[in-house]
């Protein structure tokens, strides 16, 4: 990804060429990215992008897009064929031919009621100006990530534990965090999320699709999770894992500014956290 969506890293776009040229297909996931960073395909020439236009400016869901270079797009052969997708079939031949270009890869009916949007969307990225919102959504991240980790217990034990850059260096507006009570023992993820929606604040919480760079991050070994995974034969719940990986944290809290965040966004986020200072033993939703 150009930027993970656990930790919030901005991968350096040089390893796309890196990749290249030793030989390497590359398929670059920009949908964390360009919300809020110029990604400039004249210089960083990935083979495939992708992305999704409701976490650029919130609708619609559902409508991605895969970008591809046509030499990228003519190498892909789909086993299989569903509807629109083909320029002739025959069950008793049983031959087809696959339809040219991106049509071969966009089958069923498409969400023509909602693509529309998109460029509705696109229009008012550009009336705001991507430069302008990168600039913006920085500097409250960084203002963000200042009053979250200045955040002490009493004893002086950190109350947030931020996971990725704690600048806003080579970093994108997503800040992953985990709230510690005061003697450093992780506050559920979940009674947090709970306690936000009380608030009206909108986090997401758990490992944010990604359960590889949750993992490394939480400091969760393979070991302990196979032992987990092995002793649990019938489906495992949530609770039954936590219960598995008792006193770590198994998942994380996420913050995710973009284009209509402001400074009430962050501020009302930082109050938000305040309120968990001097969590102790007895304290729990
Ligand atoms: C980097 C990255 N890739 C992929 C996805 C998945 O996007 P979608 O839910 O639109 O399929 C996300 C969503 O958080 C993301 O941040």
């Amino acid at each position: 990804p150009a930027q993970s969506n656990f930790s919030g890293v901005q991968h350096s776009l040089d390893w796309v060429e890196q990749a290249q040229r030793r030989g390497w297909d590359v398929l670059l996931d920009a949908a964390a990215f360009v919300p809020t960073n110029r990604l400039d395909l004249g210089r960083v020439k990935p083979d495939y992008v992708v992305l999704s236009f409701y976490k650029m400016f919130g609708y619609p869901t559902g409508v991605g897009a895969l970008l591809a270079r046509r030499r990228a797009l003519e190498k892909l052969q789909r086993p299989w064929f569903a509807g629109g997708t083909i320029t002739v079939a025959s069950v008793q031949a049983d031959r087809h031919y696959q339809a040219p270009g991106p049509a071969a890869f966009e089958e069923g009916t498409q969400a023509y009621l909602t693509i529309p949007a998109v460029d509705i969307g696109l229009q008012l990225i550009e009336s705001v100006g991507i430069e302008a919102i990168h600039s913006r959504v920085t500097c409250l991240t960084g203002w963000l990530i200042d009053a979250l980790t200045s955040l002490r217990h009493d004893n002086g034990q950190p109350l947030i534990q931020l996971y990725g850059p704690a600048t806003t260096d080579r970093r994108g507006a997503t800040l992953s965090l985990n709230f510690h009570d005061r003697v450093g023992r992780p506050i559920d993820h979940r009674s947090i999320e709970r306690q936000a929606n009380r608030e009206r604040i909108s986090l997401r919480t758990g490992c944010f699709c990604n359960p590889g760079a949750g993992e490394t991050a939480l400091g969760l070994s393979k070991g302990e999770l196979d032992a987990c995974f092995v002793r649990s034969h019938r489906r495992m719940t949530f609770d039954d894992f936590q219960r598995c990986i008792d006193g770590k944290s198994t998942g994380a809290v996420r913050v995710s500014l973009g284009l209509a965040s402001n400074f009430d966004d962050v501020r009302a986020t930082a109050r938000f956290a305040e309120q968990f200072l001097d969590w102790g033993d007895d304290a729990e939703d």
